[in-house]
């Protein structure tokens, strides 16, 4: 260490002493050290009087802003995820438009979605009807393996760019994108986050949490080291302020083996069984509403509801009852992040204006044949928003210029 040091001053002194203006090393030295504090530094363990709210939370189970859990607005999240199309519009318009909570605001439901077969102008119709369109990677591909090796470039392929594609074809403002949720749920270290603080996206939903499920983990921050079970790693380590982890808090089946989506539980009732299937729903529920009031996961493919109609009967049924309990409240997923942030008691919650957006027009196009440049044999056709790229968009090349 010391002989490095010295090495360090010699290499100074030689190049103040090279060049006659000592002023330009002066700059260099600077410039050099900014690039050092870019870099990754391992997280350390959160020091919970340095991190505060609003910007900053360590992983915890303890209620945002300690709370009696009676005073916590239960939040539940419903989520589908991948692409948006003239098929699963349809469960979408039947079960989840014209939803209401009992503040009298329109019911929250976040889309992760990805590019291709995505219909633009359907998701633009979902954007004004209110619910929120996040982000689930334009190339969706296998294996999973790349996703677990993704390198900081390969996530802003990704993730940054989709962000410029949604906006641009499904006409929603780009500052209105802010969640991210990887395909295969499969974590890819520190580079997704890296990508997700430099190009304002506020929140992850990948991330699955096991373990601290009853009570649940609360939504937290990466400037400290996360404490949440790393279920499919790699999960980040370094510390990367700005981004909050909305952590996918585990159902369990009816074993008590957790699952991180409704759709991938293994022990659950008969697929026929509405009643049956209510009573798993509530007694999930439960878990959380009784508890320390957790967001209340109902992550699910649209597909899982459409070959089940028991199950999807079981979950309006579920819906129209929380939508009727005066604590309980079904929003879009920012929300929660907006509400940990600054949390507030219900009565204060109830109060509250509702969310608001900037409803968008989208001028239709129907494009195709689009040649592809991932895949050289097949044509695509694509609904949109705004006039027709020119050949289908995909990595590099997200508006298919
Ligand atoms: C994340 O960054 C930390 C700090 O630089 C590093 O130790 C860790 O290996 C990185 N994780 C991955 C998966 O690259
Ligand atoms: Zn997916």
């Amino acid at each position: 260490m010391k002989w490095a040091l010295i090495g360090i001053f010699v290499l100074i002194v030689a190049s103040a002493i090279a060049d006659s203006s000592s002023e330009e090393s002066e700059e260099k030295t600077k410039e050099e050290s900014e690039e050092t504090t870019n870099e990754l530094v391992l997280a350390e363990p959160c020091d919970e009087e340095a991190c505060q709210l609003p910007n900053c939370r360590c992983s915890s189970t303890s209620i945002p802003g300690g709370l009696n859990p009676r005073n916590v607005p239960q939040f539940v999240l419903v989520t589908f995820d991948d692409n948006v199309n003239v098929i699963n519009v349809q469960t979408y318009r039947n079960i989840m438009y014209g939803r209401v909570n009992t503040n009298s605001c329109p019911a929250g439901v976040t889309f992760f979605v990805n590019h291709e077969y995505t219909d633009y102008q359907i998701t633009n119709e979902l954007y004004n009807q209110g619910f929120e369109i996040a982000l689930h990677s334009i190339s969706h591909q296998t294996p999973q393996s790349y996703w677990a090796q993704a390198t900081y470039d390969d996530m802003k392929l990704e993730f940054a760019d989709q962000k410029i594609q949604m906006s641009h074809f499904a006409n929603i403002p780009y500052e209105e994108i802010k969640g991210v949720r990887n395909p295969f749920l499969q974590m890819a270290g520190n580079s997704s986050f890296q990508v997700m603080a430099d190009y304002d996206l506020l929140y992850d939903s990948t991330w699955p949490a096991q373990i601290d499920v009853n009570p649940g983990l609360w939504p937290y921050t990466l400037d400290y080291a996360s404490t949440q079970d790393c279920v499919i790693p790699p999960c980040p380590t370094a510390s990367i302020p700005g981004v909050w982890v909305l952590p996918m808090v585990a159902w369990l089946d009816l074993e008590g083996v957790p699952c991180a989506m409704v759709d991938s539980c293994f022990h659950v009732p008969n697929h026929e069984d509405e009643e049956a299937w209510f009573r798993f729903i509530v007694t999930n529920f439960e878990r959380h509403y009784l508890g320390t009031r957790a967001p209340f996961p109902f992550y699910i493919h649209e597909w899982y509801l459409a070959i089940h109609p028991a199950v999807r009967r079981a979950f309006v049924r579920f819906m129209d009852m929380i939508n009727n309990l005066n604590d309980v409240f079904m929003v879009n997923s920012h929300e929660v992040i907006d509400w940990v942030r600054k949390p507030i008691p219900i009565d204060e919650y109830k109060q509250k204006p509702c969310r608001e957006f900037i409803r968008t027009t989208c001028p239709a196009s129907n494009c195709g044949p689009l040649y592809s440049t991932h895949n050289q044999w097949s044509a695509f056709w694509m609904q949109i928003c705004n006039v027709c790229p020119n050949v289908y968009p995909w990595l590099g090349n997200p508006l298919g210029q």
